[in-house]
């Protein structure tokens, strides 16, 4: 039994690891062009442009590729790479500086369109630039658009590739179409926005993106799962007393209040990424590895999830919106002081549901937690398994309080995963404390996993969609969330703000558990 700390680590793509000895080069083979629509976005700064360059770096980029920014902001080729090179420094980990022989290579890749996305000339301007990278970056034409724009303009861009025939149809290679979250705003407009983009593309050359899904310990889930023999047995009613599932932030909303106050955690969190990871917990062993076996099974968890019943909202459904407080030390503002937020605002920055899958594993008997907060105490993100007590206790009658077993999968800061059991604490009296063994994947592995966005961009120059969302679970994910969502819109929360930025959330959302005997795992 070990207890283990996470330490610095190199990446998993370096070939040095004898752990990885006898694996594949995981470079991606196709050429191809990427369009990030939205190319001077916080999106692209912060993540797209760094993971891209980190891809090169580390040798991942297919030899032959080009990249085509796409914005408002008049800028020339010149000014968006120097952009882009700012971005890298400030947001590219583990890189080292844009600069030598890597990053001139790069920079010569990239080029620049300025204009609306709905401006017919930008249209014929990129189709020059797919045309010359054809010629010059030899990349046979294949093109991936990425959509990383507010979500409003996707369905514009979308229409528009189709009218210049730069969609699947005309392209000279493969085509595909990677879109950011939030897909709609509710059931209406997320169907609205599919009926959009499936006349353009099919489900084949569309890439969902939700970034937790290419989280190195959300992945190892799937390992976890179903490359041993010990957890699957009991990874059913029988055994599993609840399921907890958290995604913690101490961040506010910072500059997106914009976005934020029209979306709240429910639409921004809960209906993409903890409702994804409630997929992967709770699904049946896909037949193959293969993206749509994967899919399916997902799916199939969201057909069973039981319809939170009209009228009962407030039994399974709780908000909350952070006050003034103090995190990590320091002060921080109420939401409703935070830039672009209504003095007002009904928006919840935390969201925590429950939910039942009947079907035959878990039959409506396992609850499944599901919370996620702003401004909370700890950033902390994690899947805990809570599993039933013992049939009789043998121990345990000199005031022992040991714990029932769990498991838990965490997501970060720390990655790795506990399980904890009982053991009989050293001495000739029979006690017993509850003990935990430790797996932290940096020094487990002396590697650690390339950031979610790299591996979610390399996986869309594959072709391979296991890790993004198909159309129908995320229509079944907001069948599950509009009820909610509607009934927060039509009542206001009264007791806004509930609670104090730093602390654990709201005082209902414990009451939500405690109804049940149970409780919120520590953050
Ligand atoms: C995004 C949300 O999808 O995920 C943000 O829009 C949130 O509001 C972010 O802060 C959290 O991601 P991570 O990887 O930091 O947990």
């Amino acid at each position: 039994m070990t207890t283990t700390t996470t330490v610095a680590a190199p990446r998993v793509d370096g070939e040095q690891n004898p752990l990885r000895a006898g694996l594949p080069s995981s470079r991606i083979t196709d050429p191809c062009t990427i369009v990030l629509f939205g190319a001077t976005g916080d999106l692209t700064m912060r993540m797209l442009m760094p993971a891209l360059y980190s891809l090169r770096v580390h040798d991942m980029l297919p030899a032959d590729f080009a990249i085509v920014g796409y914005s408002r902001t008049q800028w020339s080729d010149d000014q968006f790479r120097e952009a882009m090179k700012r971005s890298i420094q400030q947001f590219g980990a583990d890189v080292g500086a844009p600069e030598g022989a890597i990053w001139d290579d790069f920079v010569r890749r990239l080029s620049y369109i300025s204009g609306d996305f709905d401006d017919v000339a930008c249209y014929e301007s990129l189709r020059k630039h797919l045309e010359e990278d054809l010629s010059e970056f030899q990349t046979r034409g294949n093109v991936l658009y990425y959509l990383a724009t507010p979500p409003v303009v996707f369905g514009e861009i979308v229409k528009h590739l189709d009218l210049a025939k730069l969609g699947p149809e005309d392209t000279k290679g493969w085509c595909r179409l990677v879109i950011e979250k939030p897909f709609g705003t509710d059931l209406v407009s997320a169907r609205k926005l599919q009926s959009q983009i499936e006349r353009v593309f099919s489900e084949k050359q569309i890439y969902r993106i939700d970034h937790y899904l290419g989280k190195e310990p959300v992945q190892d889930l799937l390992a976890l799962r179903f490359s041993n023999v010990i957890f699957e047995p009991l990874w059913n009613y029988r055994y599993i007393k609840s399921v907890q599932i958290t995604a913690a932030e101490t961040v506010g909303v910072e500059q997106r209040g914009g976005y934020y106050d029209r979306a709240g955690a429910l639409r921004d969190m809960i209906q993409n990424h903890v409702i994804n990871l409630m997929t992967l917990v709770a699904m049946e062993p896909p037949v193959s590895a293969d993206a749509d076996a994967l899919r399916d099974e997902k799916f199939k968890v969201l057909r069973a999830t039981r319809p939170i019943p009209a009228g009962r909202m407030d039994e399974f459904a709780v908000r909350g919106q952070y006050g003034e407080g103090e995190v990590a030390g320091k002060e921080a503002p109420a939401y409703r002081s935070e830039p672009d937020v209504g003095a007002k605002s009904n928006t919840e920055t935390f969201a925590a549901v429950k939910l039942s899958i009947d079907n035959w594993r878990w039959g409506g008997q396992v609850p499944f937690y599901l919370r996620s907060g702003k401004r909370l105490k700890r950033k902390n993100s994690e899947i805990a398994i809570e599993f039933r007590n013992v049939p009789h206790r043998l121990f345990g009658e000199m005031g022992d309080q040991f714990e029932a077993n769990s498991l838990v999968v965490r997501i970060q800061p720390e990655e790795g995963i506990s399980l904890s059991f009982n053991a009989k604490y050293p001495g000739q009296a029979m006690h017993i404390r509850t003990v935990s063994m430790d797996f932290a994947y940096g020094s487990g592995f002396g590697t650690k996993g390339a950031p979610a966005y790299e591996r979610l961009l390399a996986d869309a120059m594959r072709g391979n969609q296991t890790l993004f969302t198909r159309w129908d679970a995320v229509e079944a994910a907001w069948e599950v969330v509009t009820p909610v969502l509607e009934y927060w819109e039509d009542t206001r929360a009264k007791d806004f703000p509930n609670y104090a930025a730093g602390s654990q959330g709201p005082k209902a959302a414990d009451e939500l558990l405690a109804r049940e005997g149970e409780a919120w795992r520590q953050l």
